[in-house]
């Protein structure tokens, strides 16, 4: 362990000293007002024979160092003379896409249970699940020389190249393998001086925990929020046992470092040799001042679900029987509906429609209730300053417990807000 750490160490100094540069002068530029004619005339971008590229191998395996590091070098690094492509894994944890809704894409109660994190980037697209079975690949340039289509090739490439396993790209930027099994996921970031592409390569992910994970639940949930497109997926590692995710990165930085930076050609070995070639790197705030707030905010709550595009919620339940006063009988069906509106992760309007029969067997709880609700997150948060409000109408001290009826709300209310 001591050695590996050692080695680490030495290895990603080398690098950060040596393969980064930073953008001060471009940023300069960039302030004035005038920015993008002078941006036309001053981004001159060399030709392909002068682009040099590194594969950068990130040493951390957890989700928001890496989110951090990416954007770290997608605001910090200038890849004008020099293209990088970023590989990477993670501990198992799902990833949401920027404008979407994480009540909506994974199974929060399972997740916390499991502690498996839930980080939202700062790309669009859609939901993916990670684990140590799949390898992440970012893909650094340019604004100008951002090519999804010449990433995705070269991935597809390499994995002949290195396991003769064919594959396909489909329409929607995915790489598919036999009849239609997705392997990969993709989504970019596009600035205005540089961009990035990242995928996902699924080689021996835990297909079991990814369906759990990702799980839907009954929601009643209404949003204009980014919605996954879900698809069979299938991990590399059935097509070949003997690939492992080492063994992918590996191919993949070859295949990349064997490829001029702008068309997909073969260098060959000749190419490998002029690249600045395979960098371990460190990711921590010596060597990126500046990544750890990044790291930080990513991890927040107001980041990962508050930036939740605002939802509503409606949810209805049936009364059970034995709840309704029993000398009556209903000519409707007696259902409790929570109606609920969502904004920053933050209840901002509830409605909670309680039928006659629960009412008048003796549950009073509506308006005094909802004003509690209100500005409480869509967690258990917002459950327990249900019940705490239900509590402080027992009129007597001593009754510190809810009774059957209220019991059945807060279930109800349960199911809502904390996605069982
Ligand atoms: C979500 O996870 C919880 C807790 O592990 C589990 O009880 C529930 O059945 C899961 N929901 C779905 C839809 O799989
Ligand atoms: C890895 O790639 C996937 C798919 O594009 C993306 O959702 C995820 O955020 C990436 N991981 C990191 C750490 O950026
Ligand atoms: C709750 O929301 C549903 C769906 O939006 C709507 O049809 C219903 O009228 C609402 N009920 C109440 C009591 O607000």
């Amino acid at each position: 362990m001591a050695q590996i750490m050692m080695r680490k160490i030495g290895l990603s100094g080398a690098c950060v000293v040596v393969g980064i540069t930073r953008r001060s002068s471009s940023r300069c530029l960039v302030t004035n007002s005038n920015k993008m004619s002078l941006k036309k005339k001053e981004r001159e971008l060399p030709s392909e024979a002068d682009v040099t590229k590194s594969v950068f191998m990130s040493q951390s395996t957890d989700i928001f160092t890496n989110l951090a590091l990416e954007d770290w070098m997608y605001r910090n690094m200038d890849f004008t003379n020099h293209h990088v492509m970023m590989v990477w894994r993670n501990e198992p944890c799902v990833v949401i896409g920027r404008h979407q809704n994480p009540w909506l894409e994974a199974n929060i109660s399972h997740l916390s249970e499991k502690e498996i994190a839930l980080a939202r980037r700062n790309s669009g697209g859609g939901t993916v699940y990670h684990d140590r079975g799949n390898l992440n690949i970012t893909f650094f340039t340019p604004r100008e020389r951002y090519d999804r289509k010449y990433n995705l090739e070269l991935i597809k490439r390499a994995l002949f190249r290195g396991f003769g396993i064919k594959s396909v790209i489909n329409k929607r930027d995915d790489i598919v393998v036999r009849d239609n099994y997705k392997i990969s996921g993709t989504a970019a970031k596009l600035g205005r001086l540089t961009a990035y592409h990242h995928c996902t390569l699924l080689v021996n992910a835990n297909k079991a925990d990814l369906s759990k994970a990702l799980a839907k639940r009954e929601h009643g949930i209404q949003t204009k929020a980014t919605e996954s497109t879900r698809s069979p997926v299938a991990n590399l590692a059935d097509l070949d046992n003997k690939i492992t995710v080492e063994g992918l990165q590996t191919a993949v930085g070859y295949e990349y470092l064997r490829t001029p930076a702008l068309n997909i050609e073969d260098g060959g070995q000749d190419l490998i040799m002029k690249q600045r070639g395979f960098q371990f790197i460190n990711p921590t705030e010596d060597w990126f001042p500046g990544l750890s707030e990044l790291r930080e905010e990513l991890q927040t709550w107001d980041w990962c679900y508050g930036r939740t595009p605002v939802f509503t919620v409606s949810r209805t339940f049936p009364v059970p029987a034995e709840l309704l006063a029993p000398t009556r009988i209903y000519a409707a069906s007696q259902e409790l509906v929570i109606n609920m509106t969502v904004e920053k992760g933050l209840i901002s309007d509830v409605t909670l429609h309680i039928p006659p029969g629960l009412v008048e067997s003796g549950f009073h709880g509506e308006a005094s209730v909802i004003t509690h609700l209100k500005g409480k997150r869509f967690t258990s948060e917002a459950l327990n300053a249900l019940q705490d409000a239900m509590l402080t109408r027992h009129l007597s001290s001593n009754d510190k417990k809810l009774d059957e009826r209220e019991q059945f709300v807060a279930k109800c209310f349960d199911q809502v807000v904390n996605t069982v």
